[in-house]
């Protein structure tokens, strides 16, 4: 069975950590490359993490590209003030749910050899869907920006993307604010370029993210292999479980966890774990006072305009645990 070639596009992050592993540690999956983007946390910590988190894996023969660190039209830091009012009104732990390094909870090994290749994301991509003789899925798993560019830069590679496989967006749950999710919100502009661009999309937004949720006994289960990998990962899960719930205490989880960037890796290693999903026509809000970057979902048609999302509402979630599982065993 030929494998799939993919691109992840990633800013670690616990849940990237995750998505890392499933992508890199499947059999089913050709990693052709791993960019990373300004989102959890600047840009040079996110490389650092995923260049750790590689070469812990042993994904060393994967090549990281380094891509923007800011969204495309707005500054740097607009999502902190945003932040800093919404964590306001919550029972914040300091530092947020990734920590002050974006990967709290595990210590890498000092002098890491693995370095970005010398040539920034976007050319990166370019190159890969260039030379590949078959379609190559995108998994973005942060802020669009990289991805947007891609599309804006080389449109006449837009032909040789098989679809774009995203965690990000939310049709119904309410977080920091109505539709509102982290990855969408950054970047409002790169979403909708991404949205409007024609490519097939599945988006893994907090609809079904937060109906996947892990629990002790899927760190267990993950802990009980003696590689270092599910070391390394049941780690971090636990860390994580701590972090999200205390930075997010009015979501009332204690117990369980989402894990959301590792189920838009799932999807694409096994398109059989979505169970729930509807084709919608996605608009993006770019220029309103509340509300940038929802991805508004027209369920009544009013719009009569072609879908252009799968939007997934619920997946197996013994399978994709068992998924968790495999590839962290799978790992070095
Ligand atoms: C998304 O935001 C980030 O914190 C996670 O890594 C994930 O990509 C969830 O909203
Ligand atoms: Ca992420």
């Amino acid at each position: 069975m030929s494998k799939i070639p993919v691109i992840v596009d990633c800013d670690p992050g616990h849940d990237d950590m995750m998505a890392l592993v499933i992508a890199c540690c499947s059999p089913e999956l050709d990693v052709k490359l791993v960019t990373t983007v300004a989102g959890n946390k600047p840009l040079e910590l996110v490389t650092r993490n995923a260049l750790n988190v590689m070469h812990y894996i042993g994904a060393d023969h994967i090549p990281l590209a380094e891509g923007c660190d800011r969204p495309i039209v707005r500054p740097k830091d607009h999502v902190i003030p945003k932040l800093a009012e919404f964590r306001r009104h919550t029972d914040s732990i300091e530092n947020g749910a990734h920590g002050a390094s974006g990967l709290d909870g595990f210590t890498f090994p000092e002098n890491n050899p693995k370095k970005p290749i010398g040539i920034r994301a976007v050319e990166a991509m370019a190159n890969v869907l260039r030379e590949s003789e078959q379609k190559v899925t995108i998994i973005p798993l942060g802020p669009l920006t990289n991805v947007a560019l891609l599309l804006r830069c080389y449109p006449h590679l837009i032909s040789k993307i098989e679809k774009i496989s995203l965690m990000g967006g939310s049709s119904e749950f309410v977080f920091t604010r109505p539709f509102m999710e982290f990855n969408t919100f950054v970047d409002p502009e790169a979403t909708k370029i991404v949205f409007e661009s024609g490519v097939p999309i599945i988006m893994y937004g907090y609809d079904v993210t937060y109906t996947v949720l892990y629990d002790q006994s899927v760190i267990d289960r993950i802990a009980s292999h003696d590689n270092q990998t599910s070391y390394m990962v049941s780690q971090l899960l636990k860390a994580f479980m701590y972090r999200h719930n205390g930075a997010f205490k009015w979501l009332g989880l204690t117990d369980t966890c989402p894990i959301h960037d590792a189920c838009a890796v799932a999807g694409v290693v096994d398109p059989s774990l979505i169970t729930q999903s509807r084709y919608l026509h996605v608009d993006i809000e770019t220029g309103g006072d509340f509300l940038n970057g929802a991805t508004v979902c027209d369920y009544a048609n009013t719009t009569h305009l072609k879908p252009n999302v799968q939007v997934v509402y619920r997946m197996d979630n013994e399978r994709f645990f068992d998924l968790m599982e495999r590839c962290s065993a799978g790992g070095k």
